[in-house]
């Protein structure tokens, strides 16, 4: 039986043939907006969450924002403002106050150190092709799990806060000047009441942050600053719009007061994005990252909302958080993790005798590890895998200037510069920009980051790197060959060290060679399995535990990949699949979601390459020129030779027909570019 369609008449022929011509010219329109970035929306095919419908999260499957409660016996662990722990005995210094090292004078100063040990001549790559987003996730996770901050601007109590200021020779290659000058050096705030002289009362330092994997990172880590975030309408987290798509709350304090602080170390910060965490705005690579998740939070609040229309804002707003939180903790324990080679003890539920807290051998030392991970420069990518017009940037480029992001093309171009370029080995060697150049030309308040690690942790009294091992059961090294194989490492450490004993603990753990498939040696790797364990075992919440409420869309966290968020939230259609490793080729890039608009030169929405490789985007505007043309003419064409088959279709009684399933449109649009109607969706009716 043949089917006959209404708009076999001359009429609706003619207005076909329009039609054609519209479609032709939405389809280059919509080319064109594609190559400026446009935002997009996704076509459906990554997981969406099947369970909406459920409402499975009540207080007591919800993280608090202060993370207090987690724990129901011990309410206090992983809480904002618990005091940092040590694993190894703290080094004692005579009134409890001074700064480890000082009783000794033949150990170097930390810029000496820096100068002989972490300085960069050449860069090395990763060895295990590790992806820039390494880096970036371990500086996002930790942004999550600790911050001790400085002294600075935050005591009210003392007339100045403490300072030990880390002298700089006046021949000091990179930063002399005559006379020489001090780098600043705030000391880290103390827990009320210690360190008050008494030896057996030293120092300890408090984490202000929470300290669970919570999301506090995005949603902050007290109720006031959750409370700003938030819209207060349909779930959803404040956003501010931009063409290429929406990006963090921006800050203005003269209008609004209650705008909660970001960190902005002497910065313009007129512009400053607003995050659950105040450094969100350090450089543009964790903005994007940031941003990432923000748009997650309200892609699933938007479906949940979809699904549930009767929903409370609140309820939207949990329960997106509870997801997005999941995803952070599936992603460092199933990727994040394993790329470093770390495979933590399988896991065997919730253990509430287990303590999370963050130690100091963890945060001021292990995992500061990404400092030596990075590299100088800021990859910046258009779809093709070729820099953007503005270039890429220098890592200090992007040093607390949200301008590349606003101005430039959105997070997308950083987004697929991380997963193309391999990042820094974990050694102890650093770049320039951090270790001359931090936050400034040396001299105008440029620092020393390995310096600054290195300062930080005899500030916080962390032992020596023997006793650290010691305290993990590692033991003791008594030669420099025992550190590493590599002959200029020994020789630099024996010059620089007066003693195996006296290396600080951050020197020694980067020294290290590397555990077989790991990025890391032997202590750093231990410490950072330990802690990571620790907070994963002792978390009542977290998504694998049979406490928290997520059996229904497990499988579907576990499954998530940063690959998918970024696919999900971007403009970006492809990439690889695991982009904590890296890749460059192209046609590796096999983890794909298309754009719903058809926003490329070819049929299957796949970004336009040619046999070689990627095609430059200025020959984009030509081809999309040509194929305009061309375009045109095949339309006017298959519009009469149409026409022709219609009117000897309906003497004959047999036509084609358009499927009228979901693809019609888009049939319509590949039949009229395509003469030999080879395409899907447009049927022969028998
Ligand atoms: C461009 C990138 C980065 C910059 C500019 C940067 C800068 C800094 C600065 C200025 C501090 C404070 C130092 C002090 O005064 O003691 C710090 C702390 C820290 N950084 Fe980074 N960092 C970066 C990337 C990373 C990465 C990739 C990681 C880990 C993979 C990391 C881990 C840490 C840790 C654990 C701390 C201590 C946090 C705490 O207060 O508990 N950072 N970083």
């Amino acid at each position: 039986m043949i089917e006959r369609n209404d708009w076999r008449t001359s009429s609706t022929h003619r207005q076909r043939s329009g039609f054609a011509l519209v479609t032709v010219a939405l389809f280059v329109f919509s080319g064109l907006a594609a190559v400026s970035a446009a935002p997009v929306e996704k076509e459906p095919g990554a997981s969406t969450y099947a369970f909406f419908d459920e409402w499975p999260v009540n207080a007591s499957t919800q993280y608090s924002f202060d993370g207090s409660g987690i724990n129901v016996g011990h309410p206090g662990y992983g809480v904002a403002g618990a005091q940092i722990s040590r694993i190894s005995d703290r080094y004692s210094t005579p009134d409890g106050e001074n700064l480890t090292f000082w009783d000794r004078t033949d150990v170097p100063n930390p810029r000496e150190i820096s100068n002989s040990l972490c300085h960069e001549s050449t860069f090395h790559p990763d060895s295990r092709n590790l992806s820039d987003y390494n880096w970036l996730w371990g500086q996002f996770i930790t942004h999550e799990m600790d911050h001790t901050t400085t002294q600075d601007g935050r005591t009210p109590d003392q007339d100045q806060p403490d300072t030990a200021y880390i002298p700089i020779s006046e021949d000091d290659e990179w930063m002399g000047f005559p006379g020489g000058f001090q780098m600043r050096f705030f000391r880290s705030l103390v827990i009320n009441g210690t360190g008050n002289g008494d030896p057996l009362n030293q120092r300890e330092h408090p984490n202000i942050v929470t300290t669970w994997i919570d999301g506090s990172v995005i949603y902050g880590s007290d109720e006031a600053r959750a409370d700003w975030l938030r819209e207060h309408r349909d779930g959803r987290m404040k956003v501010s719009n931009y063409e290429e798509g929406d990006l963090m709350p921006q800050a203005n304090y003269d209008q609004d007061p209650t705008t909660p602080g970001m960190s902005f170390a002497g910065f313009n910060f007129s512009n400053s994005f607003v995050a659950g965490d105040d450094r969100a705005n350090e450089h543009v690579a964790l903005v994007s990252i940031h941003t990432l998740f923000i748009r997650e939070h309200n892609r699933l609040a938007a479906a949940i909302e979809d699904r549930n229309p009767d929903w409370t804002d609140e309820q939207i707003y949990q329960y997106a958080r509870h997801i997005n939180i999941g995803l952070m903790e599936s992603i460092t324990y199933n990727e994040f993790l394993p790329s470093l080679g770390i495979e933590l003890d399988p896991y065997t539920g919730y253990n509430p005798s287990i303590d999370p807290t963050i130690s100091n051998e963890f945060a001021t030392v292990a995992f500061r590890m990404g400092h030596s991970q990075i590299g100088s420069e800021m990859i910046r990518l258009n779809e093709t895998r070729r820099p953007i017009a503005e270039g890429h940037l220098t890592l200090r480029e992007g040093f607390f200037d949200v301008s590349p992001i606003i101005d430039e093309g959105g997070i997308g171009p950083i987004l697929r510069g991380l997963a193309f370029n391999v990042q820094a080995e974990n050694d102890l060697m650093f770049v320039d920009d951090l270790r001359n150049q931090m936050f400034g030309a040396p001299g105008a308040g440029g620092m020393d980051l390995c310096a600054i690690d290195i300062q930080r942790g005899r500030d916080h009294g962390v032992a020596d790197f023997n006793t650290v091992r010691e305290a993990f059961g590692l033991p003791r090294y008594t030669n420099w060959s025992d550190f590493t194989s590599d002959n200029a490492t020994i020789e630099l450490l024996n010059s620089t060290y007066p003693d195996v004993d006296s290396v600080d603990a951050f020197i020694g753990m980067l020294a290290e060679d590397h555990v077989n498939n790991s990025a890391l040696g032997e202590t750093m790797h231990l410490i950072l399995k330990e802690q990571f364990q620790r907070l994963r075992d002792g978390d009542r919440l977290y998504y694998g535990s049979e406490f928290s409420e997520m059996d229904n869309i497990r499988n579907e966290i576990d499954r998530t990949t940063l690959a998918d968020l970024i696919l999900r939230n971007t403009e970006i259609e492809r990439i690889q699949c695991d982009v904590f490793y890296a890749e460059q080729i192209f046609d590796e890039m096999d983890c794909s979601l298309p754009n719903k608009r058809v926003t490329s030169g070819n049929d299957n929405n796949e970004p336009i390459v040619s046999p070689e490789g990627s095609i430059p985007i200025t020959y984009v505007f030509p081809l999309v020129l040509i194929i305009l043309v061309l375009a045109l003419v095949n339309a006017q064409k298959a519009a009469a030779s149409w026409s022709e088959k219609q009117e000897k279709s309906e003497d004959e009684d047999e036509s084609p027909s358009l499927s009228d399933d979901e693809n019609g449109s888009q049939s319509l649009l590949c039949c009229r570019l395509d003469s030999e109607k080879t395409c899907k969706g447009y049927t022969k009716a028998k």
